[in-house]
């Protein structure tokens, strides 16, 4: 049988990636249970959606605390609620060594571009800039390296002539939604197995064929 996942949540913003985990293991898609929301920022949205869904929620400030000092706390709460999974949703603050190695193998995040292509902030309008035609997004375990551990789920979507740095986030929005649910299935189920940096799963192959871009 699955074990169900105890997850917490690290979130600076609106929360949407919070709400499709939320929605997800309320509906048994998910075999976990989100048992802790913090925020850096006391007036996320992220907040708010954990409250409504009976999930404690905690802000806590970084304001006047060094960053060792900030993470301390993190770990504390996430530790005295025994998580076994810390996933990061729209998370603004960069992480010490100290803090991805206390949840090493035990830390995801999801990024909205296709990596390597586009790290760090702003990924969309760069993804819309440089031109590419082909964007999407990721989901990897947290390493040192800024969005650049292990990936375990993408999803592509096209980029369309008419579009602008918000139709294309909302695109690419709708696709994490999906994959980051998934994502933490596939740890709950024991699926993951890391081969150097490939993570396997071992599912069977996707149905769908390649995304063409433009198809004509
Ligand atoms: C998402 O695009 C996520 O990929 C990025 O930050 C955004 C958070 O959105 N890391 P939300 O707060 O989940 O709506």
């Amino acid at each position: 049988m699955t074990r169900r996942l105890r997850v917490g949540v690290l979130a600076s913003g609106s929360g949407t990636n919070l709400q499709a985990i939320l929605d997800a293991c309320r509906e048994g898609r998910v075999s976990a249970e989100v048992v802790l929301v913090l925020s850096n920022k006391p007036d996320a949205g992220a907040l708010d959606r954990a409250r409504r869904a009976g999930v404690p929620a905690e802000a806590v400030p970084s304001k006047g605390l060094t960053r060792e000092a900030h993470e301390e706390e993190l770990i504390a709460r996430l530790d005295a609620h025994q998580v076994d999974l810390v996933c990061l949703a729209g998370y603004l603050r960069l992480l010490t060594p100290r803090f991805i190695g206390h949840y090493r193998g035990r830390l995801v995040n999801i990024h909205p571009a296709l990596l390597p292509a586009f790290p760090g902030l702003d990924s969309q309008r760069q993804a819309l800039e440089y031109g590419v035609k082909i964007a999407g997004c990721t989901t990897h375990f947290v390493t040192e390296d800024v969005d650049a551990g292990p990936i375990i789920l993408q999803a592509a979507v096209p980029v369309l002539e008419g579009d602008t740095e918000e139709t294309l986030k909302a695109r690419i929005l709708e696709q994490e939604h999906r994959i980051y649910p998934r994502t933490i299935q596939l740890i709950a189920e024991g699926r993951i197995r890391l081969e150097g940096r490939r993570v396997l799963t071992g599912s069977p192959p996707p149905g769908s064929r390649a995304l063409v871009n433009p198809e004509a």
